[in-house]
């Protein structure tokens, strides 16, 4: 890998990966600027979750290299230039750079919003109680949930939930913000509030990688629309162009069975 770039917060270079003798990802590559937004579309069991899983060692790899704000994930590089697995506890330091909103909200069902939101902020970042409070508030209203702060998980509804996940991640002042069809298990009455938190969240300059089957928001939100198909990124290019002109005949394959 060349010397980091300071534009680019996530660097995946020729990423493999195998489950056993399964070679899920068969070399991805994907560098990701400040401020963009990326869409991964792709059928199901094309490797989006694992791809985005690796890129903050969720999972490890057998070959490449993922970069993200410059430093290398997992390796740490010795004065000689040759690289050496990194201790649990940078990674684990690393880790918190990146946000990740999943299909399942994940809330700790017995914390109140409020409470799920200044969790790790105080635990993991020792940020002060009444500062983390104050923030998980201002969080709150930027997901459209002031009035919230008190409600347990079983009392919001899953687009309520999936914002106060969204919130949560962002209390940790993430660099970017990784998202797994966070839309995908909720009524279709609660997909709009979550996709607009998401594209608001893409106004103020957040870095994303969004992998979700909403192409709408992907025309509206991506700056750029990535295609994994059996493990292979087969092509990418600006949301009007993929959608209208893809190149690839796996590409239109996908995009005649979705749209
Ligand atoms: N933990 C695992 N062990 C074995 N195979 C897995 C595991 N996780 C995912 N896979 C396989 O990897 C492939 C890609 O899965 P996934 O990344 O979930 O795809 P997508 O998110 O695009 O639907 C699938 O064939 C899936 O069965
Ligand atoms: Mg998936």
């Amino acid at each position: 890998m060349t010397q980091p770039h300071p534009e680019l917060v996530i660097e995946a270079l020729d990423v493999h990966k195998s489950f056993g003798e399964l070679q899920i990802l068969k070399g991805i590559s994907l560098q990701v600027r400040r401020g963009e937004v990326v869409v991964l579309i792709g059928a199901s069991g094309s490797g989006k979750t694992t791809f985005i899983r690796c890129i903050n060692l969720l999972e490890d790899i057998q070959g490449g290299r993922i970069r993200v704000n410059g430093h290398p994930m997992g390796y740490k590089q010795r004065a000689d230039g040759s690289l050496a697995r990194d201790s649990e506890r940078n990674i684990a330091r690393q880790r918190r750079d990146i946000g990740m909103v999943f299909q399942r909200f994940n809330l700790f069902p017995h914390m109140s919003a409020l409470e799920n939101i200044i969790e790790a902020p105080i635990q993991v970042l020792g940020v002060p109680r009444t500062s983390a409070i104050e923030q998980a508030r201002a969080l709150l209203a930027r997901v459209g949930l002031a009035d919230k702060a008190d409600h347990y998980p079983s009392m919001l509804s899953g687009g309520q939930q999936q914002r106060v996940a969204i919130a949560r991640a962002l209390a940790m002042k993430p660099q970017a913000m990784l998202f797994d069809e966070p839309t995908s298990a909720l009524d279709p009455e609660t997909v709009g509030e979550v996709l607009q938190v998401m594209k608001e969240l893409a106004e103020d300059g957040m870095t994303m990688v969004v992998v979700t089957h909403e192409m709408g928001f992907a025309r509206e939100v991506a700056d750029r629309v990535v295609v994994l198909d059996q493990g292979e990124l087969i092509e990418e290019g600006p949301p009007e162009q993929i959608f209208t002109r893809p190149v690839h005949p796996r590409t239109q394959a996908f995009l005649s069975r979705v749209l």
